[in-house]
């Protein structure tokens, strides 16, 4: 599967979200993208708040977008700053990503792609719930 990845592409679309992102607090962009199992491209950037806790990650929009869209698994994931360098997602956002991609999902890194296992060892998922 990963043959059919084109990293190019999820890195143009994750910098095209970026672009819009609302993040008048931190200042700090993030555009995220990935592949669907049925082809599609999902993307999110992320929403602040003047709440800050509630600020929504780009991985929240994501997420939403996968799910809004039709659902299905995430094959492969990358997210970027506002200076369009690879970020990695936050701990949180890893087991967003857990649950739609579980640990065959690919993540670009600033270290180069890495599984899921790699960067959320032992996660806690469905199986743990019996689902
Ligand atoms: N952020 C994301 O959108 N995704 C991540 O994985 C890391 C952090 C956002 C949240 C906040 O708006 C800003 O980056 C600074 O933390």
């Amino acid at each position: 599967m990963s043959d059919v990845i084109d990293w190019a592409v999820l890195r143009a679309t994750a910098r095209e979200a970026c672009a819009t992102a609302y993040a008048p607090y931190s200042g700090y962009p993030v555009g995220a993208a990935a592949l669907v199992d049925d082809g599609r491209v999902v993307s999110g950037c992320n929403v602040e708040n003047a709440g800050y806790g509630v600020t929504l990650c780009a991985e929240c929009g994501l997420v939403s977008d996968l799910v809004r869209g039709g659902g299905g698994r995430l094959l492969a994931f990358t997210c970027c700053n506002g200076e369009g360098d690879v970020i990695m997602p936050c701990g949180r956002c890893r087991q967003l990503l857990w649950e739609h991609g579980g640990a065959d999902l690919l993540v670009e890194t600033p270290e180069g792609v890495l599984s899921m296992t790699e960067v959320l060892p032992q996660a806690f998922g469905p199986e743990a719930l019996g689902k």
